[in-house]
Protein backbone atom coordinates (compact mmCIF):
# COMPACT_ATOMS: atom_id res chain seq x y z
CA UNK A 1 0.00 0.00 0.00
CA UNK A 2 1.34 3.28 -1.18
CA UNK A 3 0.77 6.11 1.30
CA UNK A 4 1.13 10.23 -0.04
CA UNK A 5 2.10 11.80 2.68
CA UNK A 6 1.49 15.97 2.65
CA UNK A 7 3.91 18.24 4.81
CA UNK A 8 6.32 15.23 5.17
CA UNK A 9 9.41 17.91 5.48
CA UNK A 10 7.60 19.98 8.27
CA UNK A 11 7.81 19.22 11.77
CA UNK A 12 5.57 16.27 12.47
CA UNK A 13 5.19 15.10 8.85
CA UNK A 14 8.66 14.38 8.72
CA UNK A 15 8.31 12.14 12.39
CA UNK A 16 5.47 10.48 10.99
CA UNK A 17 7.25 9.36 7.55
CA UNK A 18 10.45 8.29 9.71
CA UNK A 19 8.06 6.47 12.10
CA UNK A 20 6.28 4.67 9.09
CA UNK A 21 9.21 3.70 7.72
CA UNK A 22 10.67 2.05 11.04
CA UNK A 23 7.21 -0.22 10.80
CA UNK A 24 6.44 -0.86 7.06
CA UNK A 25 8.36 -1.39 4.31
CA UNK A 26 5.43 0.17 2.03
CA UNK A 27 6.02 2.96 -0.38
CA UNK A 28 6.06 6.50 0.60
CA UNK A 29 5.39 9.67 -1.71
CA UNK A 30 6.32 12.35 0.30
CA UNK A 31 4.77 15.96 -0.70
CA UNK A 32 5.61 18.96 0.32
CA UNK A 33 6.16 22.87 -1.36
CA UNK A 34 9.03 23.58 1.52
CA UNK A 35 8.38 26.50 2.75
CA UNK A 36 9.62 28.34 5.67
CA UNK A 37 8.84 25.47 7.48
CA UNK A 38 9.68 22.38 5.31
CA UNK A 39 13.39 20.79 5.56
CA UNK A 40 14.22 18.37 3.40
CA UNK A 41 17.28 17.67 6.10
CA UNK A 42 14.71 16.20 8.17
CA UNK A 43 14.22 13.10 5.86
CA UNK A 44 17.92 13.03 4.63
CA UNK A 45 18.32 9.22 6.01
CA UNK A 46 16.11 8.30 3.38
CA UNK A 47 18.04 9.59 0.60
CA UNK A 48 18.88 5.84 -0.27
CA UNK A 49 15.76 4.40 0.06
CA UNK A 50 14.01 3.46 -2.80
CA UNK A 51 11.01 3.16 -0.79
CA UNK A 52 10.76 6.56 -0.70
CA UNK A 53 9.32 9.03 -3.05
CA UNK A 54 10.05 12.95 -2.17
CA UNK A 55 7.90 14.95 -4.70
CA UNK A 56 8.06 19.34 -4.66
CA UNK A 57 4.96 20.72 -4.84
CA UNK A 58 1.59 22.05 -3.59
CA UNK A 59 -1.21 20.58 -2.14
CA UNK A 60 -3.68 22.89 -3.94
CA UNK A 61 -1.62 22.15 -7.57
CA UNK A 62 -4.17 19.65 -9.06
CA UNK A 63 -2.62 18.21 -11.84
CA UNK A 64 0.64 17.28 -10.03
CA UNK A 65 -1.08 15.32 -7.18
CA UNK A 66 -3.51 13.56 -9.34
CA UNK A 67 -0.47 12.79 -11.48
CA UNK A 68 1.45 11.09 -9.09
CA UNK A 69 -2.03 9.54 -7.28
CA UNK A 70 -2.03 7.47 -10.28
CA UNK A 71 1.54 7.09 -10.83
CA UNK A 72 1.87 5.55 -7.09
CA UNK A 73 -1.20 3.70 -7.00
CA UNK A 74 -1.80 5.42 -3.63
CA UNK A 75 -4.18 3.89 -1.24
CA UNK A 76 -3.88 6.48 1.40
CA UNK A 77 -3.47 10.10 1.86
CA UNK A 78 -2.32 11.25 5.45
CA UNK A 79 -2.64 15.23 5.50
CA UNK A 80 -0.34 17.34 7.59
CA UNK A 81 0.33 20.21 4.99
CA UNK A 82 -0.42 23.30 6.86
CA UNK A 83 0.44 26.65 7.54
CA UNK A 84 0.57 26.22 11.45
CA UNK A 85 1.70 28.66 13.47
CA UNK A 86 -0.35 30.91 15.35
CA UNK A 87 1.76 34.18 15.59
CA UNK A 88 2.42 34.12 11.67
CA UNK A 89 -1.50 33.88 11.31
CA UNK A 90 -1.88 36.78 13.10
CA UNK A 91 0.38 38.85 11.24
CA UNK A 92 -0.36 37.39 7.75
CA UNK A 93 -3.87 35.46 7.35
CA UNK A 94 -3.41 34.80 4.21
CA UNK A 95 -1.38 32.11 3.67
CA UNK A 96 -3.34 30.08 6.03
CA UNK A 97 -6.58 30.72 4.24
CA UNK A 98 -4.67 29.52 1.26
CA UNK A 99 -2.96 26.83 2.23
CA UNK A 100 -4.98 25.47 5.03
CA UNK A 101 -8.65 26.33 3.37
CA UNK A 102 -8.37 26.63 -0.27
CA UNK A 103 -5.35 24.20 -0.81
CA UNK A 104 -7.18 21.43 1.60
CA UNK A 105 -10.70 21.81 -0.98
CA UNK A 106 -8.37 21.58 -3.93
CA UNK A 107 -6.47 18.48 -2.46
CA UNK A 108 -9.45 16.98 -1.52
CA UNK A 109 -10.78 17.68 -5.32
CA UNK A 110 -8.11 15.84 -7.11
CA UNK A 111 -8.49 12.87 -4.43
CA UNK A 112 -12.19 12.78 -4.91
CA UNK A 113 -11.46 13.06 -8.47
CA UNK A 114 -8.83 9.51 -8.30
CA UNK A 115 -10.77 7.97 -5.57
CA UNK A 116 -13.98 7.84 -8.33
CA UNK A 117 -12.10 5.86 -10.66
CA UNK A 118 -10.68 2.91 -8.64
CA UNK A 119 -11.94 -0.11 -8.66
CA UNK A 120 -14.99 -1.03 -5.97
CA UNK A 121 -12.29 -2.99 -4.08
CA UNK A 122 -9.49 -0.29 -3.76
CA UNK A 123 -12.26 2.74 -3.37
CA UNK A 124 -13.37 0.73 -0.55
CA UNK A 125 -10.00 0.08 1.18
CA UNK A 126 -8.88 4.08 0.36
CA UNK A 127 -8.07 6.37 3.43
CA UNK A 128 -8.40 10.12 3.60
CA UNK A 129 -6.88 11.17 6.67
CA UNK A 130 -6.74 15.11 7.84
CA UNK A 131 -4.28 15.86 10.61
CA UNK A 132 -6.16 18.82 13.11
CA UNK A 133 -5.66 20.05 15.95
CA UNK A 134 -7.20 20.86 19.15
CA UNK A 135 -7.32 24.64 18.81
CA UNK A 136 -10.53 24.52 16.63
CA UNK A 137 -12.61 24.23 19.79
CA UNK A 138 -11.55 26.90 21.09
CA UNK A 139 -10.57 28.06 25.05
CA UNK A 140 -11.50 26.15 27.95
CA UNK A 141 -12.13 27.57 31.64
CA UNK A 142 -9.97 26.38 34.37
CA UNK A 143 -12.60 24.06 35.62
CA UNK A 144 -14.13 22.94 32.28
CA UNK A 145 -14.00 19.46 31.31
CA UNK A 146 -11.19 18.40 28.71
CA UNK A 147 -12.56 18.31 24.79
CA UNK A 148 -13.77 15.51 23.36
CA UNK A 149 -15.07 14.91 19.69
CA UNK A 150 -18.59 16.45 20.17
CA UNK A 151 -17.47 19.82 21.94
CA UNK A 152 -18.31 22.64 19.56
CA UNK A 153 -15.98 24.15 17.20
CA UNK A 154 -14.81 28.15 18.77
CA UNK A 155 -12.07 28.87 16.67
CA UNK A 156 -10.43 32.13 17.96
CA UNK A 157 -7.22 33.29 16.11
CA UNK A 158 -6.79 32.67 12.07
CA UNK A 159 -4.61 29.53 12.17
CA UNK A 160 -7.27 27.62 14.36
CA UNK A 161 -9.98 29.46 12.06
CA UNK A 162 -8.43 27.89 8.95
CA UNK A 163 -8.02 24.63 10.39
CA UNK A 164 -11.33 24.37 12.03
CA UNK A 165 -12.56 24.93 8.19
CA UNK A 166 -10.52 22.56 6.75
CA UNK A 167 -11.77 20.10 9.28
CA UNK A 168 -15.67 21.06 8.02
CA UNK A 169 -14.49 21.01 3.88
CA UNK A 170 -13.38 16.95 4.76
CA UNK A 171 -16.46 16.13 7.01
CA UNK A 172 -18.61 17.60 4.03
CA UNK A 173 -16.75 15.61 1.57
CA UNK A 174 -17.42 12.18 3.25
CA UNK A 175 -21.33 13.80 3.72
CA UNK A 176 -22.05 14.57 -0.02
CA UNK A 177 -19.22 12.38 -1.61
CA UNK A 178 -18.54 9.46 0.64
CA UNK A 179 -15.01 9.83 0.49
CA UNK A 180 -13.88 8.07 3.06
CA UNK A 181 -12.29 10.31 5.40
CA UNK A 182 -10.66 10.17 8.80
CA UNK A 183 -10.04 13.30 10.89
CA UNK A 184 -7.44 13.64 14.15
CA UNK A 185 -7.28 16.58 16.28
CA UNK A 186 -4.64 16.71 18.53
CA UNK A 187 -3.45 18.71 21.07
CA UNK A 188 0.45 21.22 21.12
CA UNK A 189 3.38 18.19 20.01
CA UNK A 190 6.88 18.56 21.21
CA UNK A 191 9.95 16.37 20.18
CA UNK A 192 12.46 16.52 17.55
CA UNK A 193 12.81 17.89 14.43
CA UNK A 194 10.07 20.98 15.98
CA UNK A 195 11.14 24.57 14.13
CA UNK A 196 12.32 26.87 16.39
CA UNK A 197 9.52 29.75 16.18
CA UNK A 198 7.44 27.19 18.65
CA UNK A 199 7.54 27.69 22.56
CA UNK A 200 9.86 24.69 23.14
CA UNK A 201 12.47 24.27 20.67
CA UNK A 202 12.78 28.28 20.76
CA UNK A 203 13.41 28.39 24.53
CA UNK A 204 15.92 25.24 24.62
CA UNK A 205 17.99 26.88 21.62
CA UNK A 206 17.23 30.52 23.54
CA UNK A 207 18.73 29.06 26.81
CA UNK A 208 21.84 27.64 25.40
CA UNK A 209 22.65 30.52 23.29
CA UNK A 210 22.25 33.01 26.57
CA UNK A 211 18.77 35.20 25.24
CA UNK A 212 15.78 35.78 26.95
CA UNK A 213 13.09 32.85 27.31
CA UNK A 214 9.96 34.55 26.05
CA UNK A 215 7.03 34.11 28.08
CA UNK A 216 3.62 35.63 26.85
CA UNK A 217 1.37 37.64 29.49
CA UNK A 218 1.42 35.96 33.01
CA UNK A 219 2.66 32.37 31.54
CA UNK A 220 -0.50 30.71 32.91
CA UNK A 221 -2.17 29.49 29.68
CA UNK A 222 -2.46 25.72 29.57
CA UNK A 223 -1.36 23.45 26.58
CA UNK A 224 -1.67 19.82 26.49
CA UNK A 225 1.60 18.50 25.72
CA UNK A 226 2.18 14.70 23.68
CA UNK A 227 5.51 14.18 22.24
CA UNK A 228 5.42 13.69 18.74
CA UNK A 229 6.25 10.26 17.91
CA UNK A 230 3.02 9.32 20.50
CA UNK A 231 1.34 11.65 17.97
CA UNK A 232 2.62 9.66 15.19
CA UNK A 233 1.63 6.19 16.51
CA UNK A 234 -2.06 7.62 17.38
CA UNK A 235 -1.97 8.34 13.69
CA UNK A 236 -0.51 4.54 12.74
CA UNK A 237 -3.66 2.90 14.80
CA UNK A 238 -6.52 5.49 13.14
CA UNK A 239 -5.36 4.56 9.52
CA UNK A 240 -5.36 0.91 10.58
CA UNK A 241 -8.34 0.58 12.54
CA UNK A 242 -10.74 4.28 12.51
CA UNK A 243 -14.14 4.14 11.64
CA UNK A 244 -14.83 6.46 8.10
CA UNK A 245 -15.96 9.74 8.57
CA UNK A 246 -15.04 9.60 12.69
CA UNK A 247 -13.48 11.91 14.71
CA UNK A 248 -10.64 10.95 17.30
CA UNK A 249 -9.05 13.45 19.62
CA UNK A 250 -5.14 12.14 20.26
CA UNK A 251 -3.70 13.83 23.79
CA UNK A 252 -1.38 13.04 26.47
CA UNK A 253 -3.48 14.04 29.80
CA UNK A 254 -0.38 16.67 30.01
CA UNK A 255 -1.70 19.78 30.83
CA UNK A 256 0.95 22.18 32.04
CA UNK A 257 1.28 26.26 32.03
CA UNK A 258 3.77 27.73 29.84
CA UNK A 259 5.70 28.59 33.05
CA UNK A 260 6.14 25.21 34.32
CA UNK A 261 7.04 24.41 30.86
CA UNK A 262 9.28 26.41 30.41
CA UNK A 263 10.87 25.77 34.04
CA UNK A 264 10.70 22.37 33.19
CA UNK A 265 13.06 22.90 30.04
CA UNK A 266 15.30 24.93 32.47
CA UNK A 267 15.74 22.38 35.29
CA UNK A 268 16.53 19.62 32.52
CA UNK A 269 19.09 21.86 31.05
CA UNK A 270 20.68 22.60 34.42
CA UNK A 271 21.43 18.83 34.58
CA UNK A 272 21.92 18.23 30.84
CA UNK A 273 24.57 21.20 29.81
CA UNK A 274 25.30 23.36 33.24
CA UNK A 275 25.85 26.97 32.53
CA UNK A 276 29.68 27.80 32.73
CA UNK A 277 28.90 30.58 35.26
CA UNK A 278 27.17 28.07 37.80
CA UNK A 279 23.89 30.14 36.89
CA UNK A 280 20.48 28.38 36.53
CA UNK A 281 18.75 29.10 33.10
CA UNK A 282 15.73 29.74 34.72
CA UNK A 283 17.17 33.87 35.11
CA UNK A 284 16.86 34.20 31.54
CA UNK A 285 12.61 33.75 31.66
CA UNK A 286 11.51 37.48 30.36
CA UNK A 287 7.76 38.47 30.32
CA UNK A 288 7.02 39.82 26.60
CA UNK A 289 3.81 41.05 25.67
CA UNK A 290 0.41 38.56 25.34
CA UNK A 291 -0.62 37.10 22.22
CA UNK A 292 -3.74 38.76 20.74
CA UNK A 293 -6.73 36.37 21.52
CA UNK A 294 -4.20 34.16 23.53
CA UNK A 295 -6.54 30.76 24.19
CA UNK A 296 -6.27 30.35 27.99
CA UNK A 297 -6.62 26.84 28.32
CA UNK A 298 -6.43 23.21 25.79
CA UNK A 299 -7.18 20.09 27.07
CA UNK A 300 -7.76 16.70 25.00
CA UNK A 301 -10.37 13.96 26.51
CA UNK A 302 -8.40 11.22 24.65
CA UNK A 303 -10.58 8.30 25.69
CA UNK A 304 -12.35 7.64 22.61
CA UNK A 305 -9.03 6.57 20.90
CA UNK A 306 -8.23 5.12 23.83
CA UNK A 307 -11.19 2.97 24.32
CA UNK A 308 -12.48 2.10 20.61
CA UNK A 309 -8.45 1.71 19.26
CA UNK A 310 -6.42 1.06 22.02
CA UNK A 311 -3.99 3.46 21.44
CA UNK A 312 -2.18 5.01 24.91
CA UNK A 313 1.03 7.38 24.84
CA UNK A 314 4.20 5.97 25.44
CA UNK A 315 5.97 8.84 27.01
CA UNK A 316 5.19 11.34 29.94
CA UNK A 317 6.28 14.54 29.35
CA UNK A 318 8.91 14.26 31.78
CA UNK A 319 10.27 11.56 29.86
CA UNK A 320 9.49 13.29 26.58
CA UNK A 321 10.79 16.47 26.98
CA UNK A 322 13.99 14.81 28.34
CA UNK A 323 14.32 13.22 25.11
CA UNK A 324 13.79 16.26 22.89
CA UNK A 325 16.51 18.76 24.53
CA UNK A 326 18.84 15.86 24.23
CA UNK A 327 17.75 15.80 21.02
CA UNK A 328 18.23 19.29 20.09
CA UNK A 329 21.95 18.86 22.08
CA UNK A 330 23.18 15.97 19.85
CA UNK A 331 22.01 17.68 16.76
CA UNK A 332 23.66 21.13 16.44
CA UNK A 333 24.32 21.08 12.70
CA UNK A 334 20.22 20.96 12.19
CA UNK A 335 20.17 23.57 14.49
CA UNK A 336 22.48 25.65 13.05
CA UNK A 337 21.62 24.89 9.00
CA UNK A 338 17.43 25.82 10.28
CA UNK A 339 18.54 29.01 12.11
CA UNK A 340 19.11 30.67 8.71
CA UNK A 341 18.71 34.77 7.66
CA UNK A 342 15.06 34.52 7.16
CA UNK A 343 14.52 32.83 10.78
CA UNK A 344 15.94 35.77 12.02
CA UNK A 345 14.05 38.01 10.42
CA UNK A 346 11.50 36.29 12.02
CA UNK A 347 12.38 36.54 15.60
CA UNK A 348 13.23 40.20 15.13
CA UNK A 349 9.54 41.16 14.38
CA UNK A 350 7.92 38.95 16.64
CA UNK A 351 10.00 39.67 19.70
CA UNK A 352 11.73 43.42 19.21
P1 LIG B 1 4.97 22.49 10.16
O1 LIG B 1 4.69 23.93 9.94
O2 LIG B 1 6.20 22.09 10.88
O3 LIG B 1 5.00 21.73 8.75
C1 LIG B 1 4.10 22.01 7.72
C2 LIG B 1 4.69 21.45 6.42
O4 LIG B 1 3.74 21.68 5.36
C3 LIG B 1 5.99 22.14 5.99
O5 LIG B 1 6.94 21.17 5.61
C4 LIG B 1 5.58 23.00 4.79
O6 LIG B 1 6.63 23.16 3.85
C5 LIG B 1 4.44 22.17 4.22
N1 LIG B 1 3.49 22.97 3.43
C6 LIG B 1 2.96 24.19 3.76
N2 LIG B 1 2.15 24.61 2.78
C7 LIG B 1 2.13 23.63 1.82
C8 LIG B 1 1.47 23.47 0.58
N3 LIG B 1 0.64 24.42 0.11
N4 LIG B 1 1.68 22.35 -0.15
C9 LIG B 1 2.53 21.38 0.32
N5 LIG B 1 3.20 21.49 1.48
C10 LIG B 1 3.01 22.60 2.22
O7 LIG B 1 3.67 21.92 10.86
P2 LIG B 1 3.54 20.72 11.92
O8 LIG B 1 3.71 21.25 13.28
O9 LIG B 1 4.36 19.59 11.45
O10 LIG B 1 1.98 20.39 11.75
C11 LIG B 1 1.56 19.43 10.79
C12 LIG B 1 0.05 19.32 10.83
O11 LIG B 1 -0.36 18.91 12.13
C13 LIG B 1 -0.69 20.65 10.58
O12 LIG B 1 -1.81 20.38 9.78
C14 LIG B 1 -1.08 21.14 11.96
O13 LIG B 1 -2.26 21.90 11.90
C15 LIG B 1 -1.31 19.81 12.67
N6 LIG B 1 -1.09 19.84 14.12
C16 LIG B 1 0.06 20.36 14.64
C17 LIG B 1 0.27 20.34 16.02
C18 LIG B 1 1.54 20.86 16.62
O14 LIG B 1 1.63 20.97 17.85
N7 LIG B 1 2.56 21.19 15.85
C19 LIG B 1 -0.71 19.82 16.87
C20 LIG B 1 -1.89 19.30 16.29
C21 LIG B 1 -2.06 19.31 14.92
P1 LIG C 1 3.17 27.63 20.38
O1 LIG C 1 4.34 26.73 20.54
O2 LIG C 1 3.26 28.76 19.42
O3 LIG C 1 1.91 26.70 20.06
P2 LIG C 1 0.33 27.09 20.01
O4 LIG C 1 0.17 28.54 19.94
O5 LIG C 1 -0.09 26.38 18.78
O6 LIG C 1 -0.27 26.50 21.27
O7 LIG C 1 2.81 28.22 21.80
C1 LIG C 1 2.55 27.39 22.91
C2 LIG C 1 2.16 28.30 24.06
O8 LIG C 1 3.32 29.05 24.44
C3 LIG C 1 1.10 29.31 23.69
O9 LIG C 1 0.25 29.50 24.81
C4 LIG C 1 1.87 30.59 23.41
C5 LIG C 1 3.07 30.47 24.33
N1 LIG C 1 4.32 31.09 23.85
C6 LIG C 1 5.05 31.91 24.69
O10 LIG C 1 4.66 32.14 25.87
N2 LIG C 1 6.21 32.46 24.22
C7 LIG C 1 6.65 32.24 22.95
O11 LIG C 1 7.70 32.81 22.57
C8 LIG C 1 5.90 31.37 22.10
C9 LIG C 1 6.36 31.10 20.71
C10 LIG C 1 4.74 30.81 22.59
Amino acid sequence: MTILITGAAGFIGSNFVLDWFSHSKEDVVSLDLLTYAGNLENLSSLNQNSHHHFVHGNIGDRDLVSSFLKKYHVMAVIHFAAESHVDRSIHRPEDFIETNIVGTYRLLESVRAYWNDLDQEAKKAFRFLHVSTDEVYGSLNDKAPAFSENYPYEPNNPYSASKAASDHLVRAWFHTYGLPVLTTNCSNNYGPYHFPEKLIPLCILNALNNKPLPVYGDGQQIRDWLYVQDHCSAIREVLRKGKIGETYNIGGWNEKTNLDVVKTLCYILDELKPKADGSKYENQITYVKDRPGHDRRYAIDASKIERELGWTPKETFETGLRKTVLWYLENQAWVNHVVSGKYLHWIQKQYS
